[in-house]
């Protein structure tokens, strides 16, 4: 077993362990995948201001999202198919996060079901939602999250149509998979995971599956995405979730200062500066990039966060010095899932918080609370 140090050595071993099509599946972007490129080196630019002879002894990460205690402010992002990452990725994840102290979101296209996370875990986890056509199945989605007692909604505008994948196009991407030769030539090389798959029943959409009427072919995500998202969502559909759901609501998604606004607008409790992670709208501006001008528009008035491109500790320092109240992570939690399930999971956080920690410490701060701006150096961001 080797030694693992950063996300880096998760990556690696997640693309070992794990059939190729899941694998392409969370590493790639849209098109030609600038903006997932960029999301990451756009955050090198930014360089820190070292502070010494200060003392660091007692530091704290522990901060506040939408009111909710964490560990530090990263929250694990709403990742489809994560069960197909890992045999139960999604309650696997869920249990790392708590036993962590973050928040875990679980997504509208997860392989477990919002019963089965809830079965499985103790504390309130979220539930990020799509919108689809079927009004009635959306309605009763919320429900069923209000019954789990989900402690907030994620609802993200940024995929009524899906950015197209080139990877997951080639690859053939489905949910279980497709028993064609290269697949199963492809699984034949990764044991372990053939076993924890066989080891579950927890093998496709099960949020939706049973749940929705007349779907078509479900195993398919662009082909259900293109059949049942509704292109026509408004802001005003925005109202009617927020009122149908009555709790902490998230906007997730947004990447432009008027955006922003009327995400303050429809009330919602906090907004997240995202470009799903490079996979929607490619040549769109990394998140961090976009930060800045959103905190300035908006900061005083709604929680602003932000994903994309987060690989360490020191990344999440400098979405907070920009501003960010809270950060999500998406690839850095698969990477550890796919590599080693639970256990990588709590080594992804593990090495996040440590990097986080020490930096902190090397900018000549004990609390995160009180890290500004003005630890970052100037004209580097
Ligand atoms: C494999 C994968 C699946 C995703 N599925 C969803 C999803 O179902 N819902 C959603 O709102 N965002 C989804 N996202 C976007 C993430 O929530 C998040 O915005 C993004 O991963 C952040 O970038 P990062 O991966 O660089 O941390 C997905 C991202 C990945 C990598």
């Amino acid at each position: 077993m080797p030694v693992i140090t950063n996300i880096e050595d998760l990556r690696i071993l997640h693309k070992k362990r794990t059939p190729k099509m899941f694998y392409d599946y969370a590493d790639s972007g849209s098109w030609t995948e600038s903006t997932y490129r960029s999301n990451e080196s756009d955050f090198q630019k930014i360089k820190f201001r070292q502070k010494v002879a200060v003392n660091m002894e007692n530091r704290t990460t522990k901060t506040q999202m939408i009111g909710q205690d964490v560990a530090m402010p990263v929250a694990l992002a709403p990742t489809g198919l994560t069960g197909m990452q890992y045999a139960d990725g999604e309650i696997l994840a869920a249990k790392a996060a708590e036993k962590f102290g973050v928040p875990f979101c679980l997504s509208t296209m997860s392989i477990c079901s919002i019963e089965d996370v809830a079965e499985n875990t103790t504390k309130p986890f979220w539930f990020q939602l799509y919108v689809m056509k079927d009004r009635g199945f959306i309605e009763r989605l919320i429900e069923r999250a209000k019954a789990a007692k989900c402690s907030a909604l994620v609802l993200t505008l940024d995929l009524q149509i899906l950015g197209q994948r080139h990877k997951d196009l080639k690859n053939g991407l489905t949910a279980p998979p497709k028993l064609t030769i290269p697949n199963i030539l492809d699984m034949m090389t990764k044991p372990a995971w053939c076993l924890g798959m066989l080891g579950t029943h927890r093998r496709t959409f099960r949020n939706i599956v049973g749940h929705a009427t007349g779907v078509g072919n479900m195993s398919s995500l662009s082909s259900w995405t293109a059949e049942q998202f509704d292109p026509a969502l408004n802001w005003s559909d925005v109202e009617w979730i927020k009122k149908l759901w009555g709790g902490k609501l998230i906007i997730k998604g947004i990447l432009d200062e008027g955006d922003a606004r009327l995400a303050v607008n429809s009330g919602a409790d906090a907004l997240i500066v995202s470009n799903h992670g490079g996979r929607q709208l490619d040549g769109a501006v990394s998140s961090i990039q976009a930060l800045p001008g959103i905190v300035d528009a908006v900061g005083k008035d709604i929680e602003v966060w932000m994903d994309g491109g987060i690989r360490s500790g020191q990344d999440v320092l400098k979405a907070w010095a920009l501003g960010a109240r809270g950060t999500m992570i998406g690839r850095p939690f698969l990477y550890g899932l796919g590599a080693m399930g639970e256990a990588g999971v709590t080594k992804c956080l593990e090495i996040i918080h440590k990097e986080l920690d020490i930096t902190m410490a090397f900018t000549g701060h004990r609390d995160i609370k009180q890290v500004t701006k003005d630890i970052l150096y100037p004209g580097t961001f």
